[in-house]
């Protein structure tokens, strides 16, 4: 039984640098994106360097879109190792608690909060099938309530802050599983922008290694660098 992962959000970035990384490492990668050329450009990439790669069209933020890509995913095969929930967005405006709107808040939640608990609920029948299931939740170190907040993005960071919470019930509700938090830490990708700190290799350590090396027994946690973070 070979093992597979999907990775919505892959088509750039680091869902990008993680499903290349996992497709040299043997996974069978679906690289999840709502864009269709996009994603089926950065899947047709990564299967010529090394590796079987399917591309999965799926919007994270569209309910329908989410479960249509489950039901294609169990064309292509009958069990799922890992979900790593990368998709992930900063809404232009998110510049201050005050200031920002209730709509510029709900379309952060959706994508960054309830986009993870949607794709993850749709692709647990097949979770459940693999020996070692694990789902990665990429969230950031934003979202930490430890430290208080410094006002960057803050509908962003209340997301990732939410992610972590479903992260931590997922955990309690799928005690099989393996269910963890990551953050990347700061990365140049178009989000992060060109003076990060870290490359997308780095970037996507972690969650390479929670979705193959780590062990099973690691669960209900917030990561970087490999360890455990408060939340
Ligand atoms: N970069 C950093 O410094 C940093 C730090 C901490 C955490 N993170 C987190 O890391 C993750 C990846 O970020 P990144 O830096 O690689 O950002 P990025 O380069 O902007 O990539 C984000 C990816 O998410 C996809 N996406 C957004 N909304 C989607 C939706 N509704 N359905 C499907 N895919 C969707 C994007 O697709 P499109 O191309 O179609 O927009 C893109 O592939 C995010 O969750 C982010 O919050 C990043």
């Amino acid at each position: 039984m070979h093992e597979n992962s999907t990775d919505p959000g892959a088509n750039k970035g680091i869902g990008y640098e993680v499903s290349r990384q996992l497709a040299g490492r043997g996974f069978h990668v679906f690289l999840g994106a709502r864009n269709q050329n996009a994603g089926r450009k950065a899947a047709d990439e990564i299967a010529k360097e090394s590796g079987k790669t399917t591309f999965l069209v799926i919007d994270v933020a569209d309910n329908a879109s989410v479960t249509a890509a489950a039901r294609e995913f169990a064309k292509a095969a009958d069990h799922l190792d890992v979900l790593v929930n990368n998709a992930g967005i900063v809404v232009n405006g998110d510049n201050g608690i005050l200031e920002s709107s209730d709509e510029l808040l709900r379309k952060t939640l959706e994508t960054n909060t309830l986009g993870p608990l949607r794709v993850t609920r749709a692709f647990v029948p097949l979770l459940t099938k693999s020996k070692a299931p694990r789902v990665i939740n990429v969230s950031s170190g934003g979202g930490q309530l430890t430290g208080g907040a410094d006002g960057w993005s803050p509908a962003y960071c209340i997301s990732k802050t939410a992610l972590n919470g479903v992260t931590s019930q997922l955990a309690t509700a799928l005690p099989k599983f393996a269910v963890n938090s990551v953050c990347p830490g700061w990365v140049r990708t178009d989000m992060g922008g060109q003076a990060a700190t870290r490359s997308v290799e780095q970037g996507a350590d972690t969650i390479v290694w929670l979705a193959s090396d780590a062990p099973q027994k690691l669960t209900g946690k917030f990561l970087r660098d490999r360890k455990e973070i408060p939340w």
